[in-house]
């Protein structure tokens, strides 16, 4: 079991939690993850080490499903049934001089880790944020203390400038002659347009997958991903790979695979929730 001592509601949707993890805590690098079951009935759920305290792990995930939903009704001293990590290979850091990192939405979570660990490498790091609107900014203050040069864009204007991730990106792709690395992380069509807007400019670009997994160790071959024609784990081959190479149509099309069990899980547990909330009142 595993204690939440902090929890945070950092826009509608999206809930950073501390967990009291040890173990993982001190080894955990960037780009690494945890694959937790909320309780003993739930589901396995990958989610990014998005930072590390004094013996804890901070997670921060977007309620988008029953195992996710269930997670956000926890609250301070309540307990995760089991957390196994650090899982993954970190991502590679170590050698940049100056690089673009791309967050969009959530994936923001999982791209602050890497942008703290570039800077904390000596990478002077510019970083690209976006979101579909101001409400759903999250994680402003922390991408400042690590970057030196910030872009926020909203995809209706209402914070930054208006449009996605792409626009800015481009026009730093154009100015800036001396990029050693993109690292891209977001929804799937978010990182293909990247990687189909830093390939002109041949420019190394690393994308953070995130397909299904379910063991997170290599064994039930759940989140293969096509990576220049060979068939890759994204649990233990990733989830960092060339974004150049990367099968994304591919990858798209098997992330939907379980749409209709997640969307028969999520009515379940809504109505499950709201009955619950009526026999409290
Ligand atoms: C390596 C990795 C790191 C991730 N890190 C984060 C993170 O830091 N924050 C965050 O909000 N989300 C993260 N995700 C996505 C997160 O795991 C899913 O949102 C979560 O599993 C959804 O579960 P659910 O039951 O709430 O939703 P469901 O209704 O079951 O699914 C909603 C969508 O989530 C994805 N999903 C569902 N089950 C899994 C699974 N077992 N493995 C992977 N994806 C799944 C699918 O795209 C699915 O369509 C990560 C995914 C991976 C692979
Ligand atoms: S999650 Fe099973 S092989 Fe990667």
């Amino acid at each position: 079991m595993n204690r939440i001592i902090r929890r945070e509601q950092l826009n509608e949707n999206v809930v950073r939690i501390e967990v009291e993890a040890p173990r993982i805590a001190a080894k955990a690098q960037a780009g690494q993850f945890v694959i937790l079951r909320v309780n003993a009935e739930g589901e396995r759920i990958p989610l990014t080490i998005a930072g590390t305290g004094e013996g804890t792990i901070r997670l921060i995930f977007q309620t988008v499903g029953s195992a996710t939903m269930t997670l956000a009704e926890l609250q301070e001293g309540d307990e995760i049934c089991d957390l196994v990590g650090p899982l993954g290979t970190p991502t590679p850091t170590k050698g940049y001089r100056r690089a673009i990192v791309v967050g969009g939405g959530v994936g923001c979570a999982i791209a602050l880790p890497v942008a703290r660990a570039l800077s904390e490498r000596g990478t002077e790091v510019i970083s690209v944020v976006g979101f579909r609107s101001r409400a759903l900014v999250i994680l402003e203050e922390e991408f400042k203390e690590v970057s030196k040069q910030r872009y926020l864009t909203t995809d209706d204007g209402t914070a930054g400038e208006q449009g996605s991730v792409c626009v800015p990106l481009q026009r730093l792709l154009e100015s800036e002659k001396d990029i050693d690395a993109v690292f891209a992380i977001g929804p799937l069509p978010m990182m293909k347009f990247v990687a189909a807007a830093t390939r002109p400019y041949g420019v190394k670009t690393i994308a953070s997958m995130n397909p299904i997994m379910i063991d997170g160790t290599g064994m039930c071959g759940c989140c293969r991903v096509t990576v220049g024609g060979e068939m890759k784990f994204a649990c233990v081959d990733g989830p960092d790979f060339d974004a150049h190479l990367i099968d994304f149509d591919e990858a798209i099309s098997r992330n939907k695979t379980y749409l209709c069990f997640e969307n028969e899980a999520r009515e379940r547990h809504c109505r499950l929730y709201r009955k619950q909330v009526e026999d409290k009142q």
